[in-house]
């Protein structure tokens, strides 16, 4: 009932035409992969000329970030209504680069949870322990965290516009992937994370993806988890055949 998500986390990369280019491949290899929803989240600036390349296709789109107020005196700031307007589905919010590089703080991604899901637009919630507070036995009491904090107020219905992503940030972008088992142990605690705060209905439907390091050689075990739905790919989404062949999945 969980419908898989791939979602490609371009970060700082790609200008208007790499990003046309790119998503033209995409377009071309994944036109009627139907059973898998494929999300793109490129730059803002290539966000436009994203939209118009991928429209009539089924790829969607998504931002990596915003800032939760509609307009107003903000210098520098893409609000969700903005988002929305540029034809994005999805913005990815509390992605470990900004928690720890522009020391975003729970209640802050709570404050953009909420604007986003007033907008109608859907979230990608990132979570996820680092090395430290994985090894120093902490790693639940962050993952309880972030989701309490992070999903705070948040009605059922409000809930079903929002994806989790568990990225553990020991295995970002350093080839370090989780094992099969400690992905699955992960999701399946956030599940009842969830469970807790939501309700069993909203824990069995929300989709839970994994980040870090995911690779061609990797997703197939990784899909093959009960509790993982899906994934959130940072450095293959930059390559067509990489990320195809990642959207391609086939859990063993
Ligand atoms: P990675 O990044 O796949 O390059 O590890 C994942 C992410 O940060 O979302």
């Amino acid at each position: 009932m969980r419908k898989p998500m791939i979602a490609g986390n371009w970060k700082l990369h790609k200008t208007r035409a790499e990003a046309t280019a790119l998503l033209a491949e995409l377009k071309a290899a994944l036109t009627g992969l139907a059973s898998v929803e494929v999300v793109v989240a490129p730059p803002f600036t290539a966000l436009a000329a994203a939209a118009e390349e991928i429209s009539g296709s089924s790829l969607l789109l998504a931002a990596q970030n915003c800032y939760p107020a509609s307009t107003g005196a903000f210098t520098g700031e893409v609000s969700p209504l903005l988002l929305k307007d540029i034809g994005c589905s999805y913005v990815i919010v509390g992605h470990s680069e900004r928690r720890q590089l522009f020391g975003e703080s729970d209640e802050f991604i709570n404050e953009k949870v909420h604007a986003l899901v007033e907008t109608g637009l859907g979230v990608i919630f990132c979570i996820g322990e680092t090395l430290e507070e994985r090894e120093s036995g902490q790693m639940y009491d962050v993952l309880r965290r972030q989701v309490r904090l992070g999903l705070k107020g948040l009605s059922a219905a409000a809930m079903a516009g929002v994806v989790v992503a568990y990225e553990p940030v020991w295995a970002i972008g350093t080839g370090k992937t989780a094992s099969n088992e400690q992905a699955q142990e992960a999701h399946a605690f956030i599940r009842a994370l969830l469970k807790e705060q939501f309700g069993q209905e909203i824990a069995i439907s929300t989709r839970i993806l994994y980040g870090g390091s995911v690779k061609p050689g990797n997703i197939d075990g990784l899909m093959a988890q009960a509790d993982v739905d899906g994934a959130l790919v940072g450095g293959a989404s930059l390559k067509a055949e990489e990320f195809v062949r990642i959207a391609r999945f086939n859990p063993a």
